[in-house]
């Protein structure tokens, strides 16, 4: 029978997110989750799922203490980070040092904190599982989305950092790198960028551009969360798992 392990979701109210609960949750795991704002939904997940939330606001993290982190007593195996903003579009010179701030607080800084609450236990059990949710504007810049490019890119070097810092641990460290995924982050996107009658014109031609031609489900990005926390990827960190649908291998 598989070990049934403590598992951590930042962003669990997500799309992202709640796919990776209900996916780790059905698994036999007990599942803690965080949301921010979202009370009724997050309760609803919670019932769904059997999963205990947890209500965090990750603008300002250096007002939390550990124990608003992750409940006091708390400890965990698996640590799934997903929340996340990406704000409204800008041009560099046009974006306020506020939206900077706020962007790296909840995609950056919220991931580094929660690694550090969680790693002490993971190393003294000799057993851990981090994965950072990355977006492929980590590697490649979307225009008019600096500070989320930003976040993404230093998410990478926060992964890296984690496999350099704790090697012979037991406890792996990866990224799923995701392209366009359909949920509200892409909704909310889309929307800003184009007229509301143009939506569906410009969801598809995001499909387009993607060479499996539709824009991933959340449960194709639970599927790789999955693998990467489970017994049997071990040997496998500072690795990055990419849900793209080859997008990052085409120009
Ligand atoms: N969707 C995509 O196409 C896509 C592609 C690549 C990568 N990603 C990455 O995947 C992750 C999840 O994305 P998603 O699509 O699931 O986004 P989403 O549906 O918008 O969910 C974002 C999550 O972050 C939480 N959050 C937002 N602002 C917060 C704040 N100030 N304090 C605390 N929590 C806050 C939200 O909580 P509440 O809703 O409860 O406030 C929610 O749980 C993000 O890191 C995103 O960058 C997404």
């Amino acid at each position: 029978m598989a070990t049934t392990r403590r598992v951590f979701v930042s962003g669990g109210s997500g799309d992202l997110g709640a796919a990776v609960v209900a996916d780790l949750a059905a698994a036999g795991h007990r599942v803690w989750f965080q949301y921010g704002s979202d009370e009724r939904h997050a309760a609803d997940l919670a019932a769904r799922h059997g999963a205990t939330p947890v209500r965090a606001d990750y603008s300002d993290l250096a007002a939390l203490s550990d124990d608003d982190l992750l409940p006091p007593g708390v400890e965990v195996d698996v640590l799934v980070c997903c929340a996340g903003v990406n704000p409204a579009a800008a041009t560099v010179h046009e974006t306020a040092l506020s939206v900077l701030r706020h962007t790296l607080s909840v995609n950056l800084e919220s991931a580094f904190r929660l690694t550090q609450r969680c790693l002490p236990a993971m190393l003294a059990a000799g057993w851990g599982r981090i994965v950072y949710l990355n977006s492929v504007f980590g590697t490649v810049a979307g225009p008019l989305n600096s500070s989320y490019n930003i976040a993404k890119a230093a998410t990478h070097g926060l992964c890296r950092s984690v496999v350099a810092d704790y090697p012979g641990s037991g406890v792996t460290a990866n990224e799923v790198v995701a392209g366009p995924v359909r949920s509200r982050m892409l909704a909310r996107i889309v929307a800003d960028r184009a007229a509301a009658a143009d939506v569906t014109a410009v969801r598809e031609r995001l499909a387009r551009r993607v060479p499996a031609r539709r824009l991933a489900e959340p449960d194709d990005v639970a599927a790789a969360v999955r693998f990467l926390v489970s017994e049997d990827a071990g040997y496998v960190t500072g690795s990055t798992v990419t849900v793209d649908g080859g997008m990052l291998s085409v120009g």
